[in-house]
C-alpha cells in the first residue's frame, strides 16, 4: 500500500555531507522517509541522477521597489519561473528604503507584490537612511516580523551609508537579532576614480571595472569586519568578487569575528575583457563589484574550498539590456557611470556552480549543496526546513542530470530579461525536475505552478547570528542607544 504522496525513487541522495542510493517519500509537503523501496501515490524516476535539496537563493533582486513608483522588470511570476527552471526553491529578495523616509511602507507594499512568487520567500531590509525613527522604532517591528536581515550598501548614491550610520545599523541589528548584509566598495575612491576617467573622457563600459579596483573593496570589507568587530554584530560579505577581499574575512574568522561571504557566479566565468566588447555590448556584464580576471576566479575557488566564502548565490539583478528600465535606461552612449549596474543570473546559477564546480573537479556534489542550499539556509536562519534532505524538511528538491551538455541561451533561462551574460557558455549538468514542498513544479524545463504558491518565510531568532558577547570597554548597553 502506497504509504507516501509523491515518492522519488531510485536516484542518488545528496546531502550536505552524504551521497547514496535512497528514495524519498514525501507526504504532506514534508519529507518524511528516506530509504529503499519506498511506496508512493505517485512517482517521479529518478534512476540515473542525483536528488538534491532545491537551491536556496539569498541575494536576489526581484521586482524592486524604485523611487520613481516603478519596480524592476523581473516580477514575483516571472523571476518564479526562472528560479524553479534552474533548481531553486527559495529566494531572499530585498524591501527598499528611500532616503528621507521610512521602512515599513514600502515593506508593506513590497510584501503585496510578493504574493505572487511561486517559489518561497523572505526579504532583507535594506537601509539607507539610518534616522532616529528607523533604527529605533520600525528595525524593531520589522525585524519582529520575521525580516530578520538588513542590508547596506558603503558606495553608490544616492544608497551609501556613511560610517557612523553604519553602526547605528549594527548596533540595531544587534539589539534586534537580525544578521548584517554588507556591499563593500569605497565610495569616495571610487567618486574619485570616475571624476578622474570622465575627465579624460573614458566613458565606455570597460571603464567600469578601472573605476572600482580590487582595492576598493578589500578596504570596504577590513572596514567592515573592524566596524562590525568593534560592536559585536554578526555579518556577511556580499559578493566577493577575488581572493584579496576572502583573505580579509578569514583573517577575521581565525579571530573568532563572526563575519562570512557570498559570491557569485559572475565572478568565476566573467572576466573585466567582458566589458571590453564592441559598443555598448560591456554593458551586458557589468556588475559591482567588477568582475576582475582568470587568476582571480580560481583564486576564489581556493576560497570556496577552504570554507571562507560558504556561500553562493545569483545577485540577480532584475533588469533587461535594451529596455529603457534596463541598461539603456540613459541611452546608448551613456558613460559608464550612468549604466545600471548588476547582471540576471537567478536560473543560471545552479548549472554554472555545477559545471566549473562539481563537473570540472573543483569540488564534490556535496559542497556544491552546501554552497547553494543548505549554507544560505543556516546562515539566513531557514535551516532545517530548507536547504536539507531529512525527515520533517520541507520537501524542496531538484532532479539533476549530472552528463546533460547544456549552451545556455536566454531563453533555457525563463526570465523577462531580454539577455544574459552567459549567452554561448558550455555548461555540463542540468536540472531535469524541481520538486516545491511536494509539488512537482518543473519538468523538462516546463514549469507549472500557480502564481501566489510560494510561501512567505518569516523568520524566528536564531543561534547562528547571536553575537559573540566579546566587545570593547565601555560597551555597556548605553553604547548601543546613539
Ligand atoms: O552590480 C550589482 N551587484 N547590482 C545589484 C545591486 C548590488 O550591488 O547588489
Ligand atoms: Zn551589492
Ligand atoms: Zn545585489
Amino acid at each position: 500500500m502506497a504509504e507516501y504522496d509523491l515518492v522519488i525513487e531510485g536516484g542518488t541522495v545528496v546531502t550536505p555531507s552524504d551521497m547514496f542510493r535512497a528514495d524519498v517519500g514525501i507526504a504532506h509537503g514534508k519529507i518524511q522517509a528516506v530509504g529503499l523501496g519506498l511506496k508512493g501515490t505517485r512517482t517521479l524516476d529518478a534512476r540515473g541522477r542525483l536528488v538534491m535539496p532545491g537551491g536556496v537563493d539569498t541575494h536576489c533582486h526581484i521586482e524592486q521597489l524604485r523611487e520613481d513608483g516603478t519596480t524592476d522588470e523581473e516580477t514575483f511570476v516571472t523571476g518564479s519561473t526562472s528560479a524553479l527552471a534552474g533548481g531553486t526553491t527559495s529566494v531572499i529578495t530585498f524591501s527598499t528604503q528611500f532616503k528621507g523616509h521610512g521602512i515599513s511602507a514600502p515593506l508593506a507594499e513590497y510584501r503585496r507584490l510578493a504574493a505572487k512568487s511561486m517559489v518561497d520567500y523572505s526579504f532583507h531590509q535594506i537601509i539607507t537612511d539610518a534616522s532616529d525613527d528607523v533604527i529605533f522604532r520600525e528595525v524593531p517591528e520589522v525585524v519582529a516580523s520575521g525580516v530578520r536581515s538588513l542590508k547596506v550598501f558603503l558606495t553608490y548614491d544616492p544608497l551609501h551609508l556613511d560610517d557612523r550610520q553604519f553602526l547605528r545599523v549594527l548596533a540595531a541589528a544587534r539589539r534586534t537579532g537580525a544578521l548584517v548584509t554588507v556591499h563593500c566598495e569605497n565610495y569616495e575612491a571610487i567618486r574619485w576614480r570616475i571624476a578622474a576617467l570622465l575627465a579624460d573622457g573614458r566613458t565606455g563600459p570597460k571603464y567600469h571595472a578601472w573605476s572600482r579596483p580590487s582595492m576598493v573593496e578589500r578596504e570596504a570589507a577590513h572596514r567592515a569586519i573592524a566596524l562590525a568587530e568593534m560592536v559585536d554584530q554578526p555579518i556577511q560579505i556580499f559578493h566577493v568578487s577575488c581572493p584579496e577581499v576572502a583573505e580579509e574575512i578569514e583573517r577575521a574568522q581565525r579571530r573568532g569575528v563572526k563575519v562570512w561571504g557570498e559570491t557569485c557566479p559572475q565572478y568565476f566565468v566573467l572576466s573585466s575583457a567582458h566589458m571590453d566588447r564592441p559598443g555598448f555590448e560591456g554593458a551586458k556584464f557589468m556588475c559591482s563589484p567588477a568582475p576582475r580576471d582568470e587568476a582571480a576566479s580560481e583564486g576564489l575557488w581556493e576560497e570556496v574550498r577552504r570554507g571562507t566564502l560558504d556561500v553562493i548565490s545569483s545577485d540577480h539583478s532584475g533588469y533587461g539590456y535594451d529596455s529603457p528600465r534596463g541598461k539603456r535606461a540613459h541611452g546608448d552612449n551613456a558613460p559608464f557611470n550612468d549604466i545600471p549596474n548588476g547582471v540576471p543570473g537567478l536560473g543560471s546559477r545552479l548549472p554554472i556552480v555545477f559545471s566549473e564546480g562539481v563537473s570540472k573537479g573543483r569540488i564534490d556534489a556535496c559542497e556544491f549543496v552546501r554552497l547553494t542550499s543548505s549554507n544560505p539556509a543556516r546562515l539566513f536562519g531557514l535551516h532545517p526546513r530548507k536547504g536539507t534532505i531529512a525527515p520533517g524538511a520541507d520537501a524542496d528538491l531538484v532532479v539533476w542530470d549530472a552528463e546533460k551538455r547544456v549552451t545556455i541561451t536566454n531563453d533555457l533561462l525563463q526570465h523577462v530579461i531580454d539577455y544574459t551574460p552567459y549567452d554561448g557558455l558550455e555548461v555540463t549538468g542540468w536540472p531535469v525536475a524541481t520538486v516545491r514542498r511536494g509539488e512537482i513544479v518543473m519538468r523538462d524545463g516546463k514549469v507549472q505552478a500557480e502564481p501566489g504558491s510560494g510561501q512567505f518565510l518569516a523568520r524566528e531568532p536564531y543561534a547562528m547570528i547571536r553575537p559573540t558577547g566579546r566587545l570593547p570597554d565601555g560597551f555597556d548597553a548605553s553604547a548601543f542607544l546613539v
